[in-house]
C-alpha cells in the first residue's frame, strides 16, 4: 500500500459510499485528506473521527466550478499541498427510460457526473502543474463503456467522464502528472440500494451479496497512489481484473 504521510488528498463526494471509505482508507494510510459533500452534517462527523490535524470537512456541490475551486484554495492553505484529488462524487438518477425521463433531473445529473468531474481537473490541474507532481484519479464505470437500461444521463455522463480523465492524461504527457481511472465494478453503498429499488434493468436484479465492500475501492485508490500502479497511468483501471485484486492485496 502507499505510503501517504506528508500527502493531502481531496475527495469529492466522501459523505458516504466509497468517498467516505476512501477518507478512512487514506486517513489510515497517513494522509491528510479534505471531505467535500453536500451534506455538512455527513462530512464533518467523519472528518471528526479522523482527527483535526488530519481531516477537514468542506461543504461543496461539484456542479458549480467556483465551489471547487475555494474548497482547493482551502486544502492548500489548511494543509499546504494538494497530492492527490479523487472525482468521486456521483449520483444515479434520474432512473427512466429516455422516452420518460425528465428533462430537468437529467439536466442536473450531467451537471454531477460530468462537469463535476471538469470542475474538478480543471481547478486541480494548473495547481498540481505548478507544484509539479499530483495524481488525479476518477470513479468510473462499466456504464461509461456499455448502454444500461433506464441509466442515460449516468451512461453518457461517465463515457464523458472517462474521456475527460484521458483528456487530462493526455494534454499532461511528459510531466510528472498521474491520471487514471477506477472501475469498481458493483459496490454496496446506497447507490446500489436506489438501483435495487428500482428493478429496472439486470444490475437491479442483482443479489447484494454480488457487490463489494465500498472499502475494496478505497483501498485500491491508496494503491494508486503508489509507484506499483504506475503501469497503469493514463488508463481505467477494472477491480474486476483478478491480478489487479492480487496486487492490492484484496484477495
Ligand atoms: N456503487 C456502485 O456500485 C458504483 C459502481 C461504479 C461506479 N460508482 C461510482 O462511485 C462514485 C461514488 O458512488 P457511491 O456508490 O459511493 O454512491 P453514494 O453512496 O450514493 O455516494 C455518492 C456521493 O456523491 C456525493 N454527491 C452527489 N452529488 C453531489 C454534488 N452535487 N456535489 C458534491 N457531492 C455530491 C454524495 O454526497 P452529498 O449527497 O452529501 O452531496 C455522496 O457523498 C460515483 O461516482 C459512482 O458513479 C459506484
Amino acid at each position: 500500500m502507499a505510503e501517504m504521510t506528508g500527502k493531502t488528498v481531496l475527495i469529492t463526494g466522501a459523505s458516504r459510499g466509497i468517498g467516505a471509505a476512501a477518507a478512512r482508507a487514506f486517513a489510515a494510510a497517513g494522509a491528510r485528506v479534505a471531505l467535500l459533500a453536500r451534506s455538512n452534517d455527513s462530512i464533518a462527523e467523519i472528518a471528526g473521527e479522523i482527527g483535526p490535524d488530519q481531516a477537514i470537512a468542506i461543504p461543496c456541490d461539484v456542479t458549480r466550478y467556483w465551489e471547487v475551486a475555494a474548497a482547493i484554495e482551502a486544502t492548500q492553505k489548511t494543509f499546504g499541498s494538494l497530492d492527490v484529488l479523487i472525482n468521486n462524487a456521483g449520483v444515479i438518477d434520474p432512473i427512466a427510460g429516455l422516452a420518460e425521463v425528465d428533462p430537468d433531473a437529467w439536466d442536473q445529473a450531467i451537471d454531477i457526473n460530468l462537469k463535476g468531474v471538469f470542475h474538478g481537473l480543471r481547478a486541480a490541474l494548473p495547481v498540481m502543474q505548478a507544484q509539479g507532481t499530483g495524481t488525479i484519479i476518477a470513479i468510473s464505470s462499466g456504464a461509461a463503456h456499455n448502454p444500461v437500461e433506464g441509466w442515460s444521463q449516468y451512461c453518457a455522463a461517465k463515457a464523458g467522464a472517462a474521456m475527460l480523465t484521458r483528456m487530462a492524461a493526455h494534454e499532461t504527457q511528459g510531466s510528472a502528472l498521474r491520471i487514471m481511472g477506477l472501475s469498481p465494478g458493483t459496490v454496496a453503498t446506497d447507490m446500489q440500494h436506489r438501483i435495487k429499488a428500482s428493478g429496472i434493468n439486470p444490475v437491479s436484479q442483482l443479489d447484494w451479496s454480488d457487490h463489494i465492500p465500498a472499502d475494496w475501492p478505497a483501498r485500491t485508490l491508496v494503491w494508486m497512489c503508489g509507484a506499483e500502479a504506475d503501469a497503469y497511468l493514463g488508463q481505467e483501471i477494472s477491480l474486476r481484473d483478478p491480478e489487479v485484486r492480487q496486487k492490492v492485496g484484496l484477495v
